[in-house]
């Protein structure tokens, strides 16, 4: 199984960036997974859209296109999801063959906070029903109080997130092998 991640922070430092960094540790032999760098997307405008794809839209489009599921870690920003992930969601999915059609998804979100980004990943849920995105229903990873949960370094050193992340990788491999 080839993953493509992508994080809603563009912070060096970010926390859910950590967690998808976690996630690559944590795969099973002959899995991998890259993380796509939404830095470069622009924002959407249809005039930019009318003259050709950008190519940073370009890349991100093929390499969700390409992998056979997607870890989207979420920041939750004012009870929602960042405007970096809405925009770069917006930009791959416009037709044709928006390549959300189908994935298996995986939720995870980082947070100081107590509550683990639930709002923003329900939020993010919402936005796949229309792209039919096949979004794992369980487990839910919500990682709240995660400034205690990794250190200096960004490596993640909670026992039970690792755990709980496992999970999600081995949820999101029978998704993506047809036995869900
Ligand atoms: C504009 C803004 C709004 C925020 N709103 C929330 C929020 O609603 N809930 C929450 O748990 N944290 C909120 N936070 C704190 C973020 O969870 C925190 O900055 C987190 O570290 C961002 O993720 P990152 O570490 O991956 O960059 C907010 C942060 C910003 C910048």
């Amino acid at each position: 199984m080839q993953i493509l991640g992508l994080s809603g922070s563009l912070r060096k430092d970010s926390l859910n960036t950590a967690a998808l960094r976690a996630c690559i540790g944590l795969l099973p032999a002959g899995d991998s997974m890259s993380i796509f760098d939404l830095s470069p997307i622009p924002l959407y405008n249809e005039d930019v859209r009318a003259q050709g794809l950008p190519a940073p839209v370009e890349q991100l489009r093929e390499q969700i296109r390409a992998a056979d599921a997607l870890v989207i870690a979420t920041p939750e920003y004012n009870y929602s999801f960042p405007g970096v992930l809405k925009n770069a969601i917006d930009w791959a999915s416009r037709p044709p063959e928006q390549p959300f059609d189908g994935k298996p998804i995986a939720l995870i979100g980082a947070t100081p906070g107590g509550m683990g980004t639930s709002r923003a990943q329900y939020q993010l849920r919402q936005v796949f029903i229309y792209l039919n995105g096949r979004v794992l229903n369980r487990p839910e990873v919500f990682i709240s109080g995660a400034q205690h949960k990794f250190d200096a370094e960004g490596r993640l050193t909670d026992t039970a997130t690792v755990e709980s992340l496992g999970k999600m990788l081995a949820a999101l491999g029978e998704a993506t092998r047809g036995r869900h």
